[in-house]
């Protein structure tokens, strides 16, 4: 088999090989999944450039969203699973044309939803309906968002849309602005003023997130959740009391859902899939081997839509 594997940190084009492996065996308890395609979100790539080297032991293989299909099963399980389309959840490795997990961290994939979207279904779906969900609005609650043309971002637009609140999106460029003709929100470019906010949904931090967070009412939510402009927010902006901030990360929630938690939330996200709200735009698909024209087409200004690999 072959997988992508970081051997040291760096610029993901630089750390990353394209490398033979043996192929894996499942053990007790496990699959082994046969990948069939899967994505490059900014959190596979995070760990390669070593932002969280105290918890990122070297070699690994990236890569958290994606669906495959069961080929083969270990000990203490249920044969019946091969040839079961699933996501295989919760951890990295699904840069890989093989990868082995335990059998319950596998989520069937519907029938009626494609590879191209069951490779997207998991890290920006789940984690826009659970924000949404922590955030409860209210009809008529105005929610900004940053980098709102991003994948995730046009999730939560549709999502406090269909939720009858009203979402202003905030974006760093004319092409942004654009490219979010049509989604139901008021689009509004970074540095210009912002409305009076009931809440803010923030991915970016440094400045952008700062002016979120001071538009926000009192005792208003900030759900800060990514790191874009690799600034933290800072404490506040001068004469602005903060909104009260908490941060969002969907693999906290994963790891104290049970697995009975984590299916009901993907059949629900699934729905999301299949009704459009959370439906991904997909701009390219590249070969696993040629994941370095992958990863320079995903860093390109004018990408409009997520890239697939496949193994
Ligand atoms: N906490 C969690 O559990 C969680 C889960 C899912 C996603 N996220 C976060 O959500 C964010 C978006 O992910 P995604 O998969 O939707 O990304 P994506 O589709 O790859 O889009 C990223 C977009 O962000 C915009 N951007 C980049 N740097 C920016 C900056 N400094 N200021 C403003 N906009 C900037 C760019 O848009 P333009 O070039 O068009 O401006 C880029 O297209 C990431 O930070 C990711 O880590 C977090």
């Amino acid at each position: 088999m072959f997988q992508v594997v970081a051997h040291a940190f760096g610029s993901p084009e630089d750390a990353l090989m394209y490398a033979p492996a043996p192929r894996p065996a499942p053990g007790q308890g496990d699959v082994l999944v046969r990948m069939r395609a899967s994505t490059i979100n900014p959190s596979d790539l995070i760990p390669v450039t070593g932002a969280y080297r105290h918890r990122t032991p070297l070699p690994f293989v990236p890569g958290y969203d994606g669906v495959g299909v069961v080929d083969e099963t270990g000990p203490g399980v249920d044969p019946a699973l091969r040839g079961r389309r699933v996501l295989p959840l919760g951890s990295a490795g699904n840069w890989a044309t093989w990868k082995v997990l335990p059998a319950a961290s596998c989520v069937d994939v519907p029938d009626d939803i494609t590879d191209e979207q069951a490779a997207l279904a998991y890290i920006n779906p789940l984690t826009a309906r659970l924000m949404v969900q922590a955030l409860s609005p209210v009809p008529g609650d105005r929610i900004g968002i940053t980098a709102a043309a991003s994948g995730i971002g046009r999730m939560l637009i549709r999502l406090l849309d269909a939720a009858g609140a009203s979402p202003i999106a905030i974006v760093r460029s004319t092409q942004a602005r654009l490219s979010l003709r049509g989604e139901p929100a008021e689009v509004i470019e970074e540095g210009a003023p912002l409305p009076p906010l009931a809440a803010g949904l923030d991915a970016v931090g440094g400045l952008a997130g700062a002016r979120l967070s001071a538009a926000i009412r009192p005792g208003g939510l900030l759900l800060h959740y990514g790191l874009l402009s690799g600034q933290p927010l800072p404490p506040a902006l001068p004469g602005h009391a903060r909104a009260s901030v908490k941060l969002f990360r969907l693999r906290d929630w994963v790891q104290a859902a049970s697995p009975a938690d984590l299916r009901a939330a993907m059949s629900e996200t699934f729905a999301d899939i299949r009704s459009g709200l959370c439906a991904s735009r997909v701009e390219a698909d590249y070969p696993l081997a040629a994941f370095r024209d992958a990863l320079r087409h995903n860093a390109r200004p004018d990408r409009d839509g997520k890239i697939l690999l496949r193994p």
